[in-house]
């Protein structure tokens, strides 16, 4: 044999090596996956093979984070996405056919809303917007060939919640398959399998990751909707890369003590927030001032770091500006989730009515920053606008 082709043959693949155990599990990269003969090859041809058969077959990596959701969210079967728009619209594509019309919640994640009206439409399924505070008054919207229904709650630029058991216990009397984006809860704050929901869809880029140097989605399917999904996602040959599984993982051992602390600072800034004579009002589920702050009370276990406020005064884009550039520790971005504080400014377009119609809503994702900190950087902030 070749020295070289010796030397590299020893080094790897290695039939018989002793691992060594980590505290975190390893990072598994791979389109090859070797099987150990010819008789399991042929049983992989035949789709009766155990083991894993190759890269977009979900590698350890990215099978031990799906089963770790699945089991905090009390579900079937969890998928894993490299992005939670891509697990957004791969439960709709898995649920949906030609002729079917779907409802959609106003308040839910807006490209999300323009792939039901961009791309589903392009395959004749039709999608009807439904106010973001829907209940038991969904019944008004569906109609003898609706399928599914799209929800978030709370959305994540308004929060407005929707009567989620409400809603799942008219869905499934028609036999529709409910979906909802609980991302602001996690799986600690919100079981939405417990309330009736087919399908939850977690961006693990926003707190189960933590460090916003992730993108990746989930979908997780309830009993009702398991085998439709899992079969979807294999036929669609869909996987996650190694490296994403294990920040993810890595993200969900910390999830809970982070969480609690976004949950506080956020608390203690929109308690502040509604004592300033600027504000006019705080937007946050948990304060008692909340619209609907009762169902958040009955179906919610917790509150995460991003809520909004809106000013009394509708102030012109260069106050605005002068304000938010102003800011040290806040920083200007999308996506939320993350240990650095971050804030947006956006006016309000909706397709049914709503009560923040046409208004600026700020919105503040509060990171692991000292509390106090935060608080005066606004406080400083605020002095630019009169
Ligand atoms: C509520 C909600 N769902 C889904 C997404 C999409 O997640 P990703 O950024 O991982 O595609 C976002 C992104 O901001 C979001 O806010």
């Amino acid at each position: 044999m070749n020295r070289k082709t010796r030397i590299l043959s020893k080094s790897w693949p290695q039939r018989d090596a002793t691992p060594a155990t980590t505290i975190n599990p390893p990072v598994y990269k791979g389109s090859t996956v070797l099987f150990n003969s010819y008789e399991d090859m042929l049983k992989a041809g035949r789709h009766e093979y155990e083991g894993i058969s190759y890269g977009t077959d979900r590698l350890p990596t990215q099978r031990q984070f799906e089963e770790a959701m699945r089991d905090l969210e009390g579900g079937e079967v969890c998928r894993l996405f490299q992005s939670g728009i891509a697990a957004i619209q791969t439960a709709l594509m898995a649920f949906t056919q030609s002729g079917d019309h779907i409802l959609v919640c106003d308040n839910a994640y807006g490209p999300g809303q323009r792939f039901c009206r961009k791309v589903l439409q392009k395959y004749n399924i039709e999608c009807t917007a439904v106010p973001p505070n829907v209940g038991a008054d969904i019944d008004r919207y569906i109609r003898p060939n609706t399928t599914l229904i799209l929800l978030e709650s709370p959305g994540s630029l308004t929060f407005e919640i929707q009567d989620i058991p409400a809603i799942t216990a008219i869905a499934r009397q028609k036999n529709i398959v409910t979906v909802l984006d609980a991302t602001w809860a996690t799986p600690l704050y919100l079981q939405p399998f417990a309330l009736g929901v087919d399908i939850s869809i977690h961006s693990v880029t926003k707190y189960i990751s933590g460090y916003s140097d992730v993108l990746a989605g989930t979908v997780t399917a309830g009993e009702r909707c398991a085998r439709t999904f899992e079969n979807f996602y294999k036929l669609m040959e869909i996987y996650t890369p190694g490296e994403e599984c294990y920040l993810a993982l890595r993200g969900l051992q910390s999830l809970a003590t982070r969480l609690r602390q976004h949950e506080q600072s956020a608390l203690t800034v929109a308690g502040w927030l509604e004592t300033m004579p600027l504000i006019d009002e705080v937007i946050h589920p948990a304060l008692p001032s909340h619209a609907e702050h009762h169902l958040w009370k009955r179906d919610f276990r917790g509150s995460s770091g991003l809520f909004a406020f809106t000013f009394k005064k509708d102030y012109s884009h260069t106050e605005l500006a002068a304000f938010i550039d102003s800011l040290d520790l806040f920083r200007l971005g999308y996506s939320w989730g993350g240990y650095q504080s971050l804030i947006t400014a956006a006016k309000v377009m909706r397709a049914t009515p709503s009560r923040y119609a046409g208004k600026t809503i700020i919105r503040l994702s509060i990171g692991l920053e000292e509390c106090s900190d935060l608080v005066s950087d606004l406080e400083n902030g605020f002095t630019m606008l009169t």
